[in-house]
């Protein structure tokens, strides 16, 4: 069956649902389907606890709001692109408090701020640690006034379809029925976030798996800067449950086996008895998660069943401040890990958080395939550079989610066309493709899990917080072997009604070619900038790598990387300093 809408975003979490309200907004009566593979509230951006970055108090300004971005980036972000996001995310903010985002409040009335790593300033906003819940809340009852968005809850999509050089759609599965549909657009935006589901141990939710960026690698679109993979200090270790940085912001300190505040022997400022912005504990996150691996070299790491920890020490904060600021890292640690931060110290360790490469996007998210667009964390604008600073990425996703959604509004309006007859075979190809090879497959030998376990752990020994020349190669052949191993994976459920091992064989797949374009990408930087760290290249190299990274995907399904420059506007790269 083929069903037809101007725009299809695909991905309903806040970067889809910001880019469908503005595209609503831009050409009235436009016709928007939001194609979600989980029912928006149960996104990932659901998750996201401390806050969101916006310029607003007094001693802040929004150059210094650029400069933080673009140091703690490592001079990897696109300066153009900084600028308009420091310039808009306060207006994206200020907007969702009047859809009726639930912003706290200083005693006055006025919005509060709190401090967060790498910043400088008190700049980011929150709903007390639980911002995340209220921000996509809020875009999810304002897009349900516009009759032109129709919402297609728990479809996954296989395909984008690509033809005479645009984009005119996708082929997508209702996971309910099993229904497989060709859904025909003028333009489609992808907001599916990250990909952090390929290593083994991510606060990432478990439908992180990288679909959009594969989709627009196998569409023809690079991916921009993949080496760059954020940890965060502080996970909970097993679940991998994030405890968010505000834990910090409001005085946590991370101490190692001996009840050390370690970060001081790390050029991050020496122990004071209240936060210091951008010093120790508020340091940026690639520095704090290299100091834990130094800190596990030189054995001052608790040993658990899940792997070396460090402590992270509230008790001194108070039950009063925990429960008015903090209120969901109790509960999680309650929870999860059976300890009360009030009383107790919190066993936490670094863990995959965010991917600051994506989709190649210009500053209106369009990428090089007409006619298609991406925003948030799928895509790579690029205001991240090689470390995204912690409450960046909820403003990213508002300021570019809006962005996208107007120029793909304005792309229907200008130059939308009509699906040609080529897209529709090649439609009706992916459908007999995922019906025959995927779900009616006999004889397979090979198991999805452990593929992905292998890939799993093949991405955190060789493409983890350190990596070298020679773990990187290693890691590219032995995805290669997955690669080849994939295609005789049979699926036990033949069932078309809520087929989770169809999905997951679909999303593997996705994985590994992202997977794949992240160990090239790491193989081919010769040198250690923001969350890539070499040690066989120790030292930051701009005469070579001042550049972004682009994965192209090959004919041949191989990964050939190129390199653009890297845009500077009014920042020359320098030292990043912290601890001052
Ligand atoms: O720690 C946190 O609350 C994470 C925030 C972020 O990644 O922006």
């Amino acid at each position: 069956m083929t069903t037809s809408h101007d725009i299809i975003v695909v991905g309903g979490g806040g970067a889809g649902l910001r880019a469908a309200i503005a595209a609503a907004e831009t050409i009235p009566g436009i016709d928007v389907a939001v194609v979600s593979k989980v029912y928006p509230m149960r996104s990932h951006t659901v998750s996201a606890e401390g806050g969101a970055a916006g310029a607003i108090a007094e001693d802040d300004s929004l150059d210094e709001h650029a400069y933080d971005t673009i140091s703690g980036g490592d001079w990897l972000c696109d300066q153009d692109a900084v600028e308009i996001f420091v310039k808009d995310a306060p207006k994206e903010l200020l907007r969702l408090e009047h859809w009726g985002c639930p912003w706290s409040r200083q005693p006055d009335g006025r919005i509060a701020v709190r401090p967060f790593g790498g910043m400088k300033k008190q700049r980011t906003w929150f709903a007390a640690d639980k911002t995340g819940f209220h921000l996509l809340h809020t875009l999810f009852q304002t897009s349900l006034k516009y009759d032109g968005v129709h919402r297609y809850d728990e479809w996954y999509v296989s395909k984008l379809l690509v033809d005479d050089g645009r984009v005119q759609g996708v082929v997508a599965v209702e996971l309910t029925t099993g229904r497989i549909e060709t859904i025909t657009a003028k333009a489609v935006i992808l907001t599916t976030g990250g990909c952090g589901r390929v290593f083994p141990f991510t606060t990432n939710a478990a439908i992180k798996t990288g679909d959009g960026m594969a989709l627009a690698y196998r569409a023809g679109a690079p991916l921009k800067d993949m080496e760059f993979i954020q940890y965060h200090p502080t996970g909970l270790p097993f679940t991998g449950i994030l405890i968010t940085e505000a834990a910090r912001a409001e005085g946590g300190y991370l101490l190692n086996k001996d009840g050390y505040r370690y970060l001081q022997d790390y050029n991050l400022g020496t122990p004071t008895p209240t936060p210091v912005l951008r010093s120790m504990e508020l340091g940026p996150r690639d520095r704090l998660s290299q100091a834990f691996e130094h800190e596990v070299a030189k054995g001052r790491t608790i040993d658990t069943p899940y792997g070396p920890v460090v402590h992270l020490d509230l008790r001194h904060l108070g039950a009063k401040l925990i429960d008015t600021k903090l209120p969901f890292v109790r509960e999680l640690c309650l929870k999860y890990q059976n300890i009360d931060p009030v009383t107790e110290l919190v066993p936490v360790r670094p863990v995959v958080h965010y991917t600051m490469g994506g989709v190649h996007t210009d500053i209106d998210g369009a990428t090089p395939v007409d006619g298609l667009f991406a925003a948030g964390e799928v895509a790579c604008v690029s205001i991240n550079g090689a470390n995204r600073l912690g409450s960046n990425s909820l403003p990213e996703l508002l300021v570019f989610g809006t962005r996208a959604g107007r120029a793909a509004a304005w792309h229907v309006f200008r130059h939308g066309k009509e699906p040609t007859q080529a897209v529709l075979s090649q439609a009706a190809d992916e459908r007999r493709r995922l019906q025959k090879d995927v779900l009616e497959h006999d004889g397979g030998d090979e198991r999805i899990s452990a593929i992905r376990t292998s890939m799993q752990t093949t991405m955190e020994e060789s493409a983890g917080i350190y990596r070298s020349g020679d773990s990187l190669a290693k890691a590219a052949d032995t995805l290669g072997e997955l690669q080849e191993r994939l295609p005789r994976a049979a699926l036990d459920d033949r069932s078309l009604a809520f087929n989770t091992e169809l999905i997951a064989a679909l999303e593997l797949s996705a994985m590994l070619d992202v997977a794949e374009s992240i160990v090239a990408s790491a193989l081919r930087r010769e040198e250690s900038r923001g969350a890539h760290q070499r040690t066989d290249f120790p030292a930051r190299d701009d005469n070579r790598f001042l550049a972004h990274s682009l994965a192209v995907r090959e004919a041949d399904g191989s990964c050939r990387v190129d390199y653009l420059p890297v845009t500077i506007t009014r920042w020359a790269p320098g030292e990043r300093v912290y601890g001052r």
